[in-house]
């Protein structure tokens, strides 16, 4: 076991875990933010994904002790009352269907419009292609994330 502090969703929690233990496990089991979903565990779906200095990662293989010294960010940290432009957009295009894998998708999402306020459909295929929606609601994905950009549902 060891301590770590943790710079998550900007606020630094302290945790006291196995250093190999997964970030995701870390996030729902010790700090009890249970949006990011476990999916496959091996980095193959997306349900998992978080922001690591902003960059969209799957945080199920991801240690403990090597995202220590990154900015975290989950779901919940993305606007505490979901607020969000893109969950805005999320809700207008009632997107999810049984949702599992819908905060994975909008965390990939977010990641693409910090870099890229209007992403073509190409763009964003390309950023959303780890998360995978075994109900394909990819079209509406696609258009919530349109949306998002031009401001609709702000
Ligand atoms: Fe069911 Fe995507 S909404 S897996």
């Amino acid at each position: 076991m060891k301590k770590f502090t943790l710079n998550v969703n900007g606020t630094s929690r302290t945790v006291e875990t196995d250093p190999d233990k997964p970030l995701l496990w870390v996030l729902r089991e010790d700090l009890k933010l249970c949006g990011t979903k476990f999916g496959c565990g091996e980095e193959l779906c997306g349900a998992c994904m978080v922001h690591l200095d902003g960059e969209a990662r799957p945080s199920c293989k991801v240690t403990v002790e090597s995202a220590a010294a990154k900015a975290i960010t989950t779901i919940e940290g993305l606007s505490a009352q979901g607020e969000h432009p893109l969950q805005k957009a999320w809700r207008e295009a009632a997107v999810p269907q049984c949702g599992y894998c819908q905060s994975g998708q909008i965390m990939s999402a977010a990641a693409l419009l910090a870099t890229n306020a209007s992403p073509s459909d190409h763009d964003i295929d390309e950023a959303l292609e780890r998360n995978l929606c075994r109900c394909g609601t990819y079209g509406r994905i696609k258009k919530a994330i349109k949306m998002a950009a031009q401001g609709e549902g702000r």
